[in-house]
């Protein structure tokens, strides 16, 4: 799978430095930001996909973001990559990797994607304007997106790019 072109395009706007690409899966967007010369992160809780990232320079991690315990406490990296993955409880310590000044970059399939398919369950996803209030008034927001496309298949997809203030 190719990666995203919003989540390509937003990429292309910033400077190397440490990312963490949450769930992560086989790192289309991993190898993205390896290519762009960042330092790369990429966790999942598929230990499969471990394989995709021996002999590379991504760093991966097999971790449950999901556990009551949030794995990555402390951390912060400048720039945060989510692509088709939410799980709510866990959406402010996600924002909380975000390191001053640096930039969050998330899209995923938004509320109205049942009416094509899957993901259908509500819990994945996510409501206009959901990422912008889970984040306040910390963050710039540099672009949203919510809407029905149809490449590469007819989705509702959601997005924010936004940069940390402080
Ligand atoms: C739809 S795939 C998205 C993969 C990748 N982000 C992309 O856009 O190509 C969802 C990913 O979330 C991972 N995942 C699901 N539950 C998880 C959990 N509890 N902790 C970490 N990763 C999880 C899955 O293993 C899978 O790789």
């Amino acid at each position: 799978m190719n990666p995203s072109a919003w989540i390509s395009q937003h990429a292309h706007t910033l400077t190397p430095g440490s990312v963490i690409d949450i769930a992560a899966g086989s790192g289309r967007h991993a190898f993205l930001f390896a290519d762009l010369g960042f330092q790369v992160t990429a966790v999942d809780i598929n230990p499969e996909v471990a394989a995709m990232y021996s002999d590379t320079s991504i760093a991966f991690e097999n971790l449950d973001l999901e556990g009551s315990q949030w794995p990555l406490c402390g951390q912060q990296f400048d720039v945060v990559l989510v692509s088709n993955y939410l799980y709510r409880p866990h959406l402010p310590a996600l924002i909380q990797l975000v390191a001053p000044e640096g930039h969050l970059l998330y899209e995923t399939f938004g509320l109205g994607n049942e009416r094509y398919g899957k993901p259908s369950n509500p819990n994945f996803l996510l409501k206009q304007h959901e990422l912008a209030s889970a984040l306040g008034s910390q963050f710039l927001i540099l672009d949203e997106r919510f809407e029905a496309v149809t490449d590469p298949t007819p989705a509702v997809r959601a997005g924010i790019f936004a940069r940390r203030l402080k």
